[in-house]
């Protein structure tokens, strides 16, 4: 059981945000502008899938789960609210989003099916969070030449990506979810993500007008594919969710609670889960 604090990040959004906001880089700024824009409607689906799955266990169950998965739901509440301010601000740059409606197009199919079914999909998504949060947590130079405030926006939500890393995975295993089922939905969750995710990049991007500078490209084969990029370090850990016996807290580390403390400054508690 992990206790979840939901905290108000003590952030203004009014303030224009830059065009080339993530140290003055178009790839890493349109690739964090990409992850931004699925998180509105992404998060709501989380929440929605945890609560409501939680919703179907057993009284005692709902009983040991409860605080947790309130903690859960109002920790992803504040993200997408967040989030959505801070898209707002990137829109003004003339950037469009596409992966939230697909996500909203793909989630029609799912309209009454086994709550299981959401758990699986959003364990695999918290999964490739939990990685992409880690990585932030273990690279904070990423955000060098960045403004405060949104090196904190993204750090604050990383830190709590890393803390509820475990609640869908649990609560779909408290309900009896199968490993098969896991598994099936990490592979589709894993092309849908990775497709998503550089398409909206690329149009990102494209909109920009620096789709085709050399340096894009650069920076895109560091940060991703280097020795330190993120989906070379993130690969060994994404494939140990295949084995039958992973558990999200396997894979915990004291960087998101180091952060957290660091800068307790930079938010408020809002309540405890
Ligand atoms: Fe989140
Ligand atoms: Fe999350």
């Amino acid at each position: 059981m992990t206790e979840l604090v939901v905290r108000r990040l003590l952030i203004d959004l009014e303030p224009p945000v830059a065009r080339h906001w993530c140290a003055n880089d178009a790839f890493l700024t349109a690739w964090f502008n990409a992850l931004s824009m699925s998180f509105p409607v992404g998060e709501q689906f989380f929440l929605d899938s945890v609560r409501n799955g939680a919703k179907t266990l057993s009284p005692q169950e709902q009983a040991r789960w409860q605080a947790e998965v309130q903690g859960f739901v109002g920790q992803e509440a504040t993200h997408r609210r967040i989030h959505a301010l801070f898209n707002a601000q990137i829109e003004r740059h003339g950037l469009v989003n596409t992966w939230g409606p697909r996500i909203e197009e793909r989630m029609k199919v799912l309209a009454g099916a086994d709550p299981r079914h959401h758990l699986a999909i959003t364990a695999a998504n918290e999964h490739f969070t939990a990685l992409f949060a880690e990585w932030m947590l273990s690279h904070p130079e990423v955000f060098n030449h960045t403004e405060p405030r949104l090196k904190n926006l993204w750090l604050w939500h990383s830190a709590e990506e890393s803390e509820h890393k475990s609640t869908a995975f649990d609560v779909y295993q408290a309900l009896g979810g199968s490993h098969a089922w896991r598994v099936k939905w990490m592979r589709r969750v894993t092309v849908f993500f990775l497709t998503d995710a550089l398409r909206q990049t690329a149009l990102n991007l494209h909109r920009d007008g620096t789709l085709w500078r050399w340096s894009t490209w650069r920076s895109a084969a560091r940060h991703l594919l280097g020795r330190e990029g993120l989906l070379s370090n993130s690969f060994k850990p994404w494939r140990a969710y295949f084995r039958p016996d992973f558990h999200p807290n396997q894979q915990s580390s004291d960087l998101s609670s180091h952060w957290l403390e660091r800068n307790a400054d930079q938010y408020t508690r809002v309540g405890a889960g």
